[in-house]
């Protein structure tokens, strides 16, 4: 009977969401599993979807006459800033309809507030957000069993959260002084990791010895931060440190010197990823 209401309300509300531009970034797989699950969610039920990557898209393209979707990884308690530098270079609007879906490990709390405060001031109607566990990509990398079950519950309720964004349940609350607060640390952290990898704590590179110069890692960085030195893969000093490059190596040859053991996490093929 509640499924059946549910859907009941689904119809009357698609009216205001018939298309949904979705926006994302996905380091190693998590976010675009759960875009993909929205995805399908909203088809289904006769929303009109278009994914765009993040990295390959321009604000300026944007068509302000469809809804706004976001979807972003957590980074640092906040997200990169690549994707903040997207959603304030957003175009002033009149009323669009926008929702943001975050995966995270299980530390948030920058964003929410304060992204909702950057849209509501441009003009937007944020429609709900929404912040879905799944495993951690960083730092202790699960076993495999832990990791797919994280994953199946994380797909679940990205299917219900845009079951209740199609039928108005749901919601994106303002900042708050916590959120202020959170938004500042975050800032932090982030300048922190620059730092580091500016110091080469925490620089990534390319083992030759492994490597087999497939290119894949040239491929996959959102922020063009690997080129070709003497026939092998250089990184550079703009890392964001989204992993992709250490994740999707299939021979291993990038290390990831802050995770235990250097063990790395990948959710989906690196296909699914690369332009
Ligand atoms: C640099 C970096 C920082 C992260 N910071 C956090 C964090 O502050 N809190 C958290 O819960 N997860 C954090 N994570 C974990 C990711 O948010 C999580 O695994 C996410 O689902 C990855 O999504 P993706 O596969 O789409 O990139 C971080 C991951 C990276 C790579
Ligand atoms: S993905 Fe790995 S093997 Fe391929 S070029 Fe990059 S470092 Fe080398
Ligand atoms: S160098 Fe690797 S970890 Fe850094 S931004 Fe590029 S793909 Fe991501």
């Amino acid at each position: 009977m509640e499924q059946y209401n549910k859907l009941n309300n689904i119809k009357d509300d698609t009216m205001s969401l018939k298309t949904v531009n979705f926006y994302y970034f996905s380091g190693t797989g998590n976010t675009f599993l759960v875009a993909k699950k929205m995805e399908a969610t909203f088809s289904r039920n006769g929303v009109k979807v278009n994914l765009y990557r993040i990295e390959d898209s321009k604000p300026d393209d944007i068509n302000l006459e469809h809804a706004i979707g976001l979807g972003f990884p957590i980074a640092e308690f906040s997200t990169y800033d690549f994707v903040w530098n997207f959603v304030k270079s957003l175009p002033e609007a009149k009323g669009t309809n926008v929702f943001m879906v975050a995966t995270f490990g299980g530390i948030s709390g920058g964003v929410v507030g304060s992204m909702s405060e950057i849209l509501k001031n441009k003009g937007y109607t944020p429609i709900g957000a929404e912040e879905i566990v799944m495993p951690p990509n960083i730092f202790y990398v699960q076993d495999e069993k832990t990791c797919s079950v994280k994953i199946e519950k994380g797909i679940k309720k990205a299917e219900e959260y845009a079951m209740d964004l199609m039928s108005g349940k749901s919601r994106w609350d303002s900042a708050s002084v916590f959120s202020d607060m959170a938004y500042y640390i975050s800032t932090a952290c982030l300048k922190l990791t620059e730092m580091s990898i500016n110091q080469k704590l925490i620089h990534l590179k390319t083992d030759i010895e492994k490597c087999t110069k497939c290119g894949i890692c040239i491929k996959l960085c959102p922020v063009g931060n690997i080129c070709v030195k003497n026939e092998y893969p250089e990184h550079g000093f703009e890392c964001r440190y989204c992993l992709r490059c250490t994740s999707f190596c299939p021979a291993k040859a990038i290390s990831c010197p802050i995770n235990y053991k250097g063990k790395t996490y990948r959710a989906v093929k690196a296909r699914e990823l690369v332009k």
